[in-house]
């Protein structure tokens, strides 16, 4: 299938490793799109730093009207949330049905759902005794963590003596598949 070049807005909260490892990838010609704009909700993510530092436009944005209109004037064709952690408005997933794709830091369904973020996740995962964990990456729609799944990968956590350490191995997950979802949906992209 032909692959299109799609412009991406990136929204953040926090520190943008996400963020990062798609920059990075950018950079190599991994993917054909390109990150056009980095919003975060939060003026002191450390991901605005990361993407001023690579040339990015950036805002900080805490209006959900505010947002759409933004993502429009921008002529944005795919919103990836790495590490947003505000809910998306009804109008935003109406505008943009079937492009907005979200990282989360878990094998969904399993320990997805409101309050299920960051090391909240981890936490949940570790106390589980559960002795794999992962990252999936899933389409955005208005039930929390329940979209279509485009791409999800596994690690062991047997050896894992803490949720910080199970994040640690998770986040090399992350990183990974969320460039490869950049592929995916560059590949199903109808013009
Ligand atoms: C990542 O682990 C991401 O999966 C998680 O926040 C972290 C952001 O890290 N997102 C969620 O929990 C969403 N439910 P980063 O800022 O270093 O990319």
């Amino acid at each position: 299938m032909r692959n299109n070049s799609l412009r991406i807005a990136v929204l953040v909260s926090g520190s943008g490793s996400n963020l990062q490892a798609l920059i990075d990838a950018q950079k190599q010609d991994y993917f054909l799109s390109e990150i056009k704009i980095v919003i975060s909700n939060k003026a002191d993510s450390f991901a605005l730093k990361r993407a001023e530092d690579a040339g990015i436009k950036t805002y900080v944005i805490k209006d959900n009207k505010d947002l759409r209109k933004l993502l429009i004037e921008n002529d944005i064709d795919l919103i990836v949330l790495a590490g947003y952690l505000k809910i998306v408005s009804e109008e935003i997933l109406e505008e943009y049905e079937n492009r907005i794709i979200n990282i989360h830091p878990s094998l969904l369904p399993k320990y997805g759902g409101r309050g299920m973020y960051g090391i909240n996740v981890h936490r949940a995962v570790f106390e589980s005794g559960d002795k794999e964990s992962g990252a999936t990456v899933h389409k955005v729609t208005n039930v929390i963590d329940g979209g279509e799944i485009i791409m999800q990968n596994k690690t062991d956590i047997s050896d894992c003596k803490s949720a910080e350490e199970i994040q640690k191995k998770v986040l090399k997950i992350e990183h990974q598949i969320l460039k490869n979802a950049i592929k995916i949906m560059e590949s199903n992209y109808k013009i």
